[in-house]
Order: structure tokens, then sequence, then C-alpha cells
């Protein structure tokens, strides 16, 4: 079925891997590309927008790998960016090549702003490249799609011509960029009803927005958008990307759930119509973010709305008094919806490999036995020292021991921290060198992880800076796992790693290690893995 003849429903094109990665410290490697193109794949998502081809090596191989892996016929499309420049195109067309369905994304600035201090092109230059690069794109792949960059600050008249060049040279989706979130929703609403009106092969294509969300507004002017006969949205998980992120694609799918009596009329559907708006398995969306923000060490606020850890949660006596006698009082949708489980079961240090097995596949993890003996030794351990695990434990504990792994890595053997009011904080730590060589070491710190983190960096020997340390309960109470996110600074970049425990300095060592793993990868295979954020300066 060709996306075209979906268009009574919004095509939801997924740029977690691409924009969200452009997220400062949410770099991934290919491996933890793939993963997530692997999970958006059940999500739903129509399109997944892998990589920036031409960027790097690493992204050239995710958007290849990603083409092949999850790129099957019954699978997403697969979108790789390229900007109006043919080197772009090609690099994109080759490593999209062994997807079903493929689709190049072609950019070019169109603002007076960016013409003039950036590509330094007059807009008949522009017009004339953005015509030539789509008809090249459209050499390799039928399926292309435009984006006017700045689109929002861009002079209406010049828009308007842009856009039709554009679609007579073949382009068969028109993305509107508010590149740098600054449109309001009624202004965004009006700027699609101006192009809808004076375009006037606007309706040959498929119009979407990339919303920004440097005011907070990404999603409010997607759903604007949609009003006005938008029907693709380029959205992320959990909403990062560029600065202050992307339309949270969560966000929009559950609004478009909630509230289907609202939407339907803009989609000529009667009010009541039960028909979904998108294609989402919203059953799948609390795993997809929660991969998304272990991957990319980018943690979720406690408000994020839908996917927070307070999302659902009651505080006030009289909501919960509400919640008691009828549920809809103070909740809009269930929390199921998004694939939380409905019986937040609590298992224990008692509990069989049964149970457990069968509660992680209620909550939507499907182990292989490896990975399955490997948490169940650790939910032992932790039940050991925690009375009652929660399923959000046993979500904690399954992430950090099915975390895809950075082979030949340094490993943590054994750590020993003393700390106390009369004492010097010393860690004494043990490593596993990538060589196999068993290294021990001992330093005083200002407090016990700074104790630690020194001594690891006098044993790995890889200079780095920690540039952020974050410690999460994963649920409330005293004997709670905490989860320890660290971002360590490289002049390559930023990596992150993460890791939970009872005992938080045990999880801060482990989460410092594994950033450094990936640093270490890193610096190893330079090519393997994208580092820096994607700049979009033209050069053609
Ligand atoms: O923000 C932006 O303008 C973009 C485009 C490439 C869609 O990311």
């Amino acid at each position: 079925m060709s996306i075209g003849s979906q268009a009574d429903r919004v095509i939801i094109f997924d740029t977690t891997l691409r924009d969200g990665e452009q997220s400062p410290g949410g770099t991934l490697n290919v491996e933890e590309k793939l993963a997530i193109a692997h999970q958006l794949a059940p999500l739903g998502v129509d399109i997944i927008e892998a990589g920036f081809a031409v960027a790097s090596p690493g992204d050239f191989a995710a958007v290849k790998i990603i083409a092949e892996q999850v790129g099957t016929p019954e699978g997403p499309i697969i979108c790789s960016l390229a900007r109006a420049i043919r080197q772009d195109i090609q690099a994109a067309a080759e490593a999209l090549k062994p997807a079903a369905r493929s689709r190049i994304h072609t950019m070019i600035s169109t603002s007076d702003i960016h013409l003039k201090y950036q590509l330094k092109k007059s807009q008949s230059e522009v017009l004339a490249i953005a015509a030539e690069m789509i008809a090249y794109a459209k050499s390799f792949v039928d399926d292309v799609e435009f984006s006017p960059m700045d689109a929002s600050r861009t002079e209406p008249e010049f828009l308007y011509q842009v856009l039709e060049t554009a679609i007579a040279a073949g382009a068969t989706t028109i993305n509107i960029p508010d590149t740098v979130g600054y449109c309001t929703p009624k202004e965004m609403g009006n700027l699609i009803q101006g192009i809808r009106e004076h375009v006037p092969n606007i309706d040959q294509v498929i119009l979407s927005v990339h919303t920004q969300n440097d005011l907070g507004l990404a999603t409010a002017n997607a759903l604007a958008a949609i009003e006005y006969g938008v029907r693709q949205v380029e959205c992320t998980i959990n909403g990062i990307g560029e600065r202050a992120g992307n339309a949270a694609l969560e966000e929009i799918v559950m609004a478009l759930q909630v509230r289907k009596p609202f939407f339907n009329p803009y989609f000529g559907r009667p009010v009541e119509s039960d028909a979904p708006l998108t294609n989402i398995k919203t059953q799948e969306i609390y795993k997809t973010s929660s991969l998304v923000s272990q991957l990319t060490g980018m943690l979720i606020q406690p408000n994020k709305a839908i996917v927070g850890a307070n999302a659902f949660a009651h505080e006030s006596g009289i909501h919960q008094d509400g919640i008691i006698k009828h549920r809809q009082t103070y909740e809009i949708m269930e929390a199921t919806a998004i694939g939380l489980p409905e019986n937040r079961i609590v298992l224990g240090k008692h509990s069989g490999r049964n149970a457990f097995r069968t509660r992680l596949k209620e909550l939507g993890f499907e182990l292989n036995e490896t990975d399955l003996n490997k948490a169940f030794n650790r939910f032992k351990e932790v039940a050991d020292k925690k009375k009652e695990m929660s399923d959000w434990d046993l979500e904690a504990i399954v992430r950090d021991e099915t975390q895809i792994q950075i082979e030949s890595g340094f490993q943590l053997e054994h750590i020993q921290v003393i700390c106390g009011d009369c004492t010097c904080p010393t860690a004494t730590i043990t490593i596993v060198t990538p060589d196999g060589k068993i290294l021990t070491d001992a330093t005083v710190g200002t407090g016990p992880v700074d104790a630690v983190y020194q001594t690891i960096n006098r044993l790995a020997q890889i200079p780095n800076q920690l540039i952020e340390f974050s410690v999460q309960s994963v649920t409330g109470g005293i004997d709670a796992l905490g989860t320890v996110t660290v971002r360590i600074g490289h002049q390559e970049g930023i990596f992150s790693g993460q890791a939970s425990d009872t005992d938080i300095v045990v999880a801060a060592a482990y989460a410092y290690i594994n950033a450094l793993n990936r640093l270490y990868r890193y610096l190893q295979t330079p090519s393997q893995t994208p580092v820096s954020n994607t700049h979009f300066s033209q050069k053609a």
C-alpha cells in the first residue's frame, strides 16, 4: 500500500535516530541505533529516519544495517537525510539500497537569514538547486521528501515558489520545518493554510511538519498543523533532539488517541468514529521510551507527559479519593494504554524463575536464555537485599543486564569504598583491562563517588571530564534501587553510561565504566561510532 493512500490518518515519521541523536550527549553507536530501530518497527512507526548517511562512516553504517534488517517489505520505510548536495544524495541512496521501501529526505534552507549568513546564496540559486537535487534524488528512489529549512521564518511568497518547484521536480512529501521552534500554534495553522491556498500542486503530495521545541510548543504546533491538513508529523521518542528537542511521538499519538472525537472531523470522519488516527501500537510506547532513555543516557523528567514516572501518579488526597471512587475523575487515559502493566505484581526473593520469566513477558521483555539467566541471577542478588521487587525494579535489572555490551572493554572486578565523617573517602578498585590485565589501585577523593572515579581513571588511563552525574531512585522506599546516569566529555564528543544497584556507589562505578567503554570503543574505531552532532551548513 502506498503511503499516499493512507493519508486519511497521520503518518508517523520517527526521527529519533537522526534529529533525536543530535541531542547534545545523546550519541548512539551503530548497535544501539539498530536496537532502537528494531523496537520502532513493532511500535508501528511508518518511517524511520535512520540517520544522515553522509555525516560519518558510522551514520552510513547505521542507515545501511537498519535498511537491511528493519526495512523489510512489511516493515517501515527507511529514510536518510541528505542536504541538497549530490554527494549527500549519493550516500543516502547507497546506504538505503537494502531497504524494501526507502526514502531520501533532502533539504535546503530558504529563509533570508539562512541564505544571507549561512548559505550565501540568492533565492534563485536555492530554487535551482532544490529542483536539480530533488530530480537527482528521484533518479535513485521514488519516495523523495523535501524540507525547506527554516520554513516558518521564510518569506511566504518565496516559500510557495520553492514548494511548487519541489513538487514539480518530483518530491512526494513536503515537510515544513519550524527549525528554530519559533512558531505559535496559531501561526503554524496560518502557515499551513497559506501553503494549501497558494501552492497549486500541493494536493499531489503529503504535507508534513517538523516542529522543534525551543518554546515548548512542538507538540501543540504539530497538532495545530494536523487540524489544517498536515498528514505526516516528524517526531522523536521522549521528544529528544537538537537543543530543546522535537515534538514527542508519545504526546502526539496519545493526544490523537485520547482526543479522537475532537480530531475526527478534521479527517472527515464522524465525531464518534473509533478508527485509529495513527498506526502506532500504543502499548509499545513505554518500552520504547525506556529503551531510548537508557541507550541515549537522556533521563526522562518525572513530570514528562505520558512517559514520566509521575504521569500516572496521584499524590493529593482529593485526587486519590476521586481515583478510588471513579478512575476517570482524574485520569484521562489508562496507564495500560502505553504498555504499563495493570497490576504491579511484587516479586520477592522466594519467587522462582518461572514467575520471573512470566512477569517479564507481561512487561514486554522476551529474553533469550542467556539474558534471562543473567537477569534472574541479578534479580536474586538484589532480592536478597531488597524485600519487594516491583515492576520498575525488574525493568531496571533487565535493562542493566541486557544492555549492549561493549566487546573487549574494561570490566569492573571488585570495588570497596570506605567513607564517613571521620575518614577520608577511599576507593579500592580492581578492573580487567581490554587486553586482559588485572589491575588494582586505591585513591582518596572528596567523597565516595569522587574516590571511585579517580581510581578508575588511574587504572583506565583515558582522560575525560565528568560533565553530568545523576541518581534516580527506581521506586520509593529506603531499600530502592538507584539508577545512576553519567556523561563524560572528551574532545571527540560526549559519552553516557547508566547502571542500577541498591548501592548507589556501586551503580555509580558501573555507570562510569559503561560510559568509559563507549568512549574507549570510539577511540578504537572512530569510524564505527558517530559522535559529533550533525550540523547543516550547506557547501554546495
Ligand atoms: O530542524 C530542521 O529544520 C530539520 C530539517 C532537516 C527537517 O531537522
